[in-house]
Formats: structure tokens, sequence, C-alpha cells
């Protein structure tokens, strides 16, 4: 465990991580520390339409492994070949060797039809879902432990690998577990696929394009 991180240290370390899960299992108290830290996000309304659906089931993680590599065969095909190329070594899961699989999802009628503050801006509920997973991210982070959104995916089959009633969909699939490291570099940026780019490319003030 990273002890005692201030938040903008986690902020700066935290990583997607895809190839520096150590293969052991996170620790149960360290899981439900980070659920918890989840489960305490700002939601709209109260409505906290959040649910995590916690895999480790081998069988499970090997489906959803050999599903997300059909779907990154399908995005390889569907690249340029200079696209291809620049594709072709990264690695996009940590799916089995993280051991955990956490499936996020989302239920739209939580709250009931009266939801407080999603009357005319109805992403609001799936904003609220994702503030819990960056919590998650953050939580994770300061114990030492990798998270690896995967979103190579048809919700379709997520939906019934894990076996999502009508109207609950899935948002993401988290793989978690113990790291070697955190890398510094974005791996997007380390193997050249997609710099960032700075904050004040990303400031306007008083109206959208002015610096
Ligand atoms: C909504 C969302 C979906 C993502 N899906 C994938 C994915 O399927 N596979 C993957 O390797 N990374 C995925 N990522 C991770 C991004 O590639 C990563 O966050 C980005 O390159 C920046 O790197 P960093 O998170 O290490 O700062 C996803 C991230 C987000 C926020």
């Amino acid at each position: 465990m990273v002890a005692e991180l201030t938040v903008y240290e986690a902020i700066r370390l935290r990583r997607d991580v895809r190839a520096e899960f150590t293969g052991a299992r996170i620790d149960e108290a360290a899981l439900w520390r980070i659920l918890d830290a989840a489960h305490r996000a700002p939601s709209v309304g109260n409505s906290q339409p959040w649910d995590f659906v916690v895999v480790r089931d081998p069988r499970r993680l090997r489906a959803f492994a050999e599903h997300v590599a059909d779907q990154r065969r399908a995005f390889h095909e569907s690249l340029p070949p200079e696209r291809a190329e620049v594709f072709d070594p990264i690695k996009i899961e940590g799916i089995a060797e993280s051991g955990t699989g956490i499936v996020v999802t989302h239920d739209d009628a939580r709250g009931g039809p009266h939801v407080l503050g999603r009357a005319t801006v109805p992403e609001t509920g799936v904003y609220s879902t994702v503030l819990a997973i960056q919590n998650l991210w953050l939580a994770a982070t300061a114990e030492g432990v990798g998270v690896g959104w995967v979103s190579f995916y048809d919700p379709e089959f997520l939906t019934g690998l894990v076996g999502l009633p009508a109207g609950i969909r899935p948002v993401a699939w988290l793989c978690v577990g113990p790291v070697r490291e955190f890398q510094t570099v974005p791996d997007l940026e380390r193997f050249g696929w997609r710099r960032g780019r700075p904050l004040d490319a990303a400031v306007h003030q008083e109206s959208y394009g002015a610096r």
C-alpha cells in the first residue's frame, strides 16, 4: 500500500494499467475500501445509480478476454495500415492477469421518476456512475492497486455474461489488481498512438475558443 498519498499525488500517479499487474489477487479488505470510495461519489439527486459486479470466476474472465480479443481484432481491421502498425503492440486489457474484474453498471430508473437535477440533462445519471469509477480509480491508486478500463466489448455480450436484468446497463469493465509499478507516461503516448494536450489548450476565458 502506498501510504498517505495526497489527492494530488494519487491523481498524478494514477494510470490506466494493462501490463503491470503482478498476478496476485487484490486483498479483500482493500477491495472493499476502494468500493466504499466509489460508493461515496456524488450523484444527481443522490440517486446512486451504480452497482458493482465483482467477477473472479476464471471461466468468466476467460470468456470476456476472448470476446475482447475479437473486438480488438475487428478494430485493428478497421484501421488504415499505418495506424494498424502503431496499434499492433498496444495491449488493451489485463483481464486474466488482474484476476478481478469489476463491472460497473448503471440503472437509469434508480431514484424514481423525479430525480432532482436530471430533468433537463438526462446524461447526469451516467455522469454520476462515471464519477463512482473515478473515485474507485483514485482510491485504488492510493492502495498501490492498478485499474484498467476495458471498453472493447459489445454491451449485449457483457449484459449476458454477468446476468444484468433489463434496464441495467454496463458502463465499464475494470481490471483491478496489485501492480509492480505505475508507468509515468500513459501507454498510448509511449506507443505513439496519441499524445495528451497541454492544460492551457483546454482552458478558455469567458467564451469557448478565447484564451
Ligand atoms: C471511458 C474509457 C474507456 C477506456 N477504454 C479502454 C480500453 O478499452 N482499453 C484500454 O487499454 N484503455 C482504455 N482506456 C484507458 C485510456 O486509454 C487511458 O485512460 C488514456 O490513454 C490515458 O492514459 P492514463 O489513464 O494512463 O492517464 C479507457 C479510458 C476511458 C476513460
